[in-house]
């Protein structure tokens, strides 16, 4: 499976339902292949257990990226961050998107549904899947945030 066959997986909560629907009809005309990690309806659910579905696909290489909504975008980002090897910011507007994944290099993004709205929150999604991690200088800061890293103090 190359990487652009490689599925983004979605998640949210109750509260980021209908921003997920909207940023999986994106992802689906951009074509990109997804998988909807849930939830599917308004009911009330809990963030971490749509967090940790798409945690666990990005981790194994099931999914290559993650995208997460729920109300604020931090409940659902804190849940994904508990996962060793997460990198998941949650970003207002595309240029935190563009720059979390130059810098940091995220591999899950999360977008705040009461905050962040629609057209802002697809142009955060497009500047996330098209800017490339930049390494050099921030190589080593990001090996700084591996749980396995070998100069921790
Ligand atoms: C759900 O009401 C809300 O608490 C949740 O979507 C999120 O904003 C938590 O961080």
């Amino acid at each position: 499976m190359t990487a652009s066959e490689t599925p983004i997986a979605i998640g949210s909560d109750h509260a980021g339902v209908e921003l997920k629907a909207t940023l999986l009809r994106v992802l689906t005309e951009l074509g990109h292949p997804t998988e909807d990690c849930g939830t599917h309806g308004p009911e009330s659910v809990d963030y971490p257990d749509f967090a940790n579905r798409v945690a666990e696909r990005v981790l194994d290489g099931r999914a290559r990226f993650g995208v997460l909504v729920c109300g604020t975008g931090i409940g659902i980002s804190i849940a994904a961050n508990r996962h060793s090897g997460i990198r998941c910011a949650v970003v207002a507007d595309s240029t935190g998107a563009r720059l979390t994944r130059a810098h940091n290099d995220a591999n899950v993004l999360a977008l705040g549904a009461r905050l962040t709205g629609p057209e802002v929150a697809i142009d955060a999604l497009h500047a996330f899947l098209s800017t490339p991690y930049e390494g050099g200088r921030h190589e080593r800061r990001v090996a700084k945030l591996s749980p396995n890293r070998t100069d921790a103090p």
